[in-house]
């Protein structure tokens, strides 16, 4: 079965999809900042991770030793509000470090593990479109997941040659941490759309920005 390395695999829809993908059979390597009960139940592999730290994220490669991945799935991501009345200009950086440059930093120093045909799946969300974008606000989210967006495009096409197929994922509104519970879906319901994308990412679809449900999004 696949290795599949999942980035904030403790908790919310990272955990869902780290479950998920061990029940299956997969091999799952966890970046994580820290452990949870969940996690630990699974007694997948652990890795130290946090995506702010460029070192770390640089290393990151080295540090799996002698792992070839069949994917990867960046879903590790912050939001802190930030409206045009209370902007919090910390709080944009921020979240442009952890959800744009992150899973940017990561391609790269995965790039070497990565196996020939495998897959890459970005965490991002349908707030980064511009198209969908009709109720204003959430500076700095919005932001960074269009960066992301713009990223996974161009990893699409740098990555191609090598045979690893990228693709930018919607999980939907999810009941988590990140939406104090108040979202549409579940973490298992998200997590196993989700894996359904990731699981049909290949040549002929890479770089392109999908929901969970297999509805296409507009940039
Ligand atoms: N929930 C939604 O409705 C929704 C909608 C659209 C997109 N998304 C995206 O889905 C992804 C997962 O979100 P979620 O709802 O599961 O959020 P969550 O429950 O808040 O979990 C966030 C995860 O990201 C990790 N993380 C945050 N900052 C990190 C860092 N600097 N280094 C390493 N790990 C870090 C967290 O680890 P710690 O425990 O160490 O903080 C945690 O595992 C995010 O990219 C989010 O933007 C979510």
């Amino acid at each position: 079965m696949a290795t599949i390395l999942v980035t904030g695999a403790n908790r919310g829809i990272g955990l869902a999809l780290t479950q998920q993908l061990v029940a299956r059979g997969d091999t799952v390597i966890a970046a994580i900042r820290a452990t949870s009960p969940g996690l630990d139940a699974l007694g997948v592999r652990t890795i130290d991770l946090d995506v702010a730290d460029d070192a770390a994220c640089a290393s990151l490669g080295d540090r799996l030793g002698d792992v070839t991945l069949d994917g990867a799935i960046l879903n590790a991501g912050i939001l802190i509000g930030s409206s045009l009345d209370a902007l919090d200009l910390q709080g944009c950086r921020a979240m442009f470090e952890v959800n744009a440059l992150g899973p940017l930093k990561l391609a790269a120093a995965l790039r070497p593990r990565m196996a020939n045909p495998s897959r890459l799946a970005i965490i991002t969300s349908r707030m980064g479109s511009m198209a969908d974008n009709t109720s204003g606000g959430a500076y700095g989210y919005r932001m960074s997941k269009a960066a992301v967006n713009a990223a996974g495009r161009s990893l699409a096409v740098d990555l191609a040659g090598e045979g690893i197929a990228v693709g930018l994922l919607h999980p939907g509104w999810v009941k988590t941490d990140m939406t104090a519970n108040s979202g549409l879906v579940d973490t298992d319901t998200s997590a196993a759309g989700l894996i359904a994308r990731f699981d049909a990412l290949g040549p002929d679809n890479t770089g392109t920005f999908w929901h969970m449900s297999g509805e296409p999004l507009p940039w």
